[in-house]
């Protein structure tokens, strides 16, 4: 990549997607350099059509080909830019793989990001939808995030503040067109008390045999759940959670509460806002371990959409939408997908 970056034509694009679909990209380019981006983003073939940046491709859904130019970001440094006793500030770009980063932190001693062990993807797109699991959102952690916005070609530096960090979004998810996330720094402590209240970490630590924990072993059993609860993609396609849980009024969820007593439901962003469980929805809908063709629900969680082989992006597209429609005739609560869609709205 002398020039910073590489351009191929009719990419197949089946190895860059975790659901393993077979889409094909009229243009591939791959930029290993973030001053680059000014120079890719005039390129002809990208001013055709709206391009896609693609990170690890563990949260998006092909649904059809892509119309225009995909742009993978190709840099994978993590450097720590400020340390001291009590915590380090480190910044990563966007092209690192956000388990490796996850695991690195914890290997220098670095606490805060444990929950957030084994889920795929890159650390660009970790802002993005302010990736969370067991209590933990990475918005939390987020210093600052370094972005290229289209609007001006400038590279900008948005502090946490400024990127509008809530469940599952973003200021970058709001508008997908006018950033492109390079790099991220978090500040990260040596000590923190650790969150474990999260049904099933305290049980699989007392499993492990661990009574004192360090951030490591809630890593190591965040683990330990994820790999027994959600599909590896390695080993079949899928994006982790198909759906978003809904966050419905207070009122709302009292009322589906009261016929559906078992329905497990959370805080939501806001004091009169609860999630609910998409996931115990679905599968009292009976969806769990369905399959259709080559596409299908896992066995193992109601939330998780997959394809056994060969599925097209339009056919898991289709289960989903047959999926929503049946929880919205029982529940009356419509779901929204949590990856992005592309060739398709929802
Ligand atoms: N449940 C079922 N059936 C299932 C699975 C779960 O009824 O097949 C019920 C159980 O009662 C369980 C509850 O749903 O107690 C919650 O399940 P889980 O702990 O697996 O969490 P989730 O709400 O389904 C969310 C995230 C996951 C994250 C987990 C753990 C969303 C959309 N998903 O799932 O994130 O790993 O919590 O924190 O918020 C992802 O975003 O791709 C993802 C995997």
């Amino acid at each position: 990549m002398s020039q910073g970056w590489r351009i191929s034509a009719d990419a197949c694009l089946r190895s860059r997607n975790t659901f393993g679909v077979a889409a094909v990209a009229p243009w591939l380019i791959e930029v290993g350099d973030p001053q680059q981006l000014a120079e890719v983003l005039a390129l002809p073939q990208v001013q055709a059509h709206a391009p896609l940046l693609l990170g690890g491709g563990s949260n998006l859904l092909f649904a059809g080909n892509p119309p225009g130019a995909v742009i993978a970001l190709d840099m994978h440094r993590i450097e720590i830019i400020q340390d001291s006793p009590e915590a380090a500030t480190l910044r990563a770009d966007s092209g690192v793989q956000w388990h490796a980063l996850v695991m690195w932190t914890l290997q220098q001693g670095l606490a805060g990001l444990e929950n957030l062990a084994l889920i795929p993807g890159t650390t660009g797109a970790a802002p993005i939808q302010n990736i969370g699991a067991y209590g933990t959102e990475t918005g939390e952690f987020i210093q600052t995030v370094i972005a290229f916005d289209r609007g001006t070609g400038m590279l900008l530096r948005l502090p946490a503040d400024a990127c509008g960090f809530a469940y599952r979004d973003s200021v970058f998810k709001r508008n997908p067109d006018q950033y492109i996330v390079t790099a991220v720094e978090f500040r990260l402590p040596r000590r923190h008390a650790l969150r474990m209240d999260y049904a099933g970490i305290a049980d699989e630590l007392a499993a492990m045999g661990v009574s004192d924990p360090a951030a490591m072993d809630v890593a190591n059993a965040v683990i330990r759940i994820r790999r027994r609860k959600l599909p590896d993609p390695e080993l079949i396609g899928n994006a982790g959670s198909f759906f978003k849980n809904p966050m419905v009024s207070a009122e709302l969820a009292q009322a589906i509460a009261s016929e559906y007593p078992a329905l497990p439901s959370f805080r939501g962003d806001t004091p009169d806002a609860r999630k609910l469980s998409a996931a115990w929805m679905i599968e009292a809908c009976g969806w769990k371990g369905f399959r259709e063709g080559d596409a299908g629900v896992a066995d193992s969680h109601a939330l998780v959409l997959v394809n056994h082989g060969h599925a097209s992006g339009a056919q898991l597209l289709g289960l989903a939408r047959r999926i929503a429609d049946s929880v919205y005739a029982r529940f009356g609560v419509w779901l929204e997908p949590e990856p992005k869609l592309v060739g398709a709205s929802w």
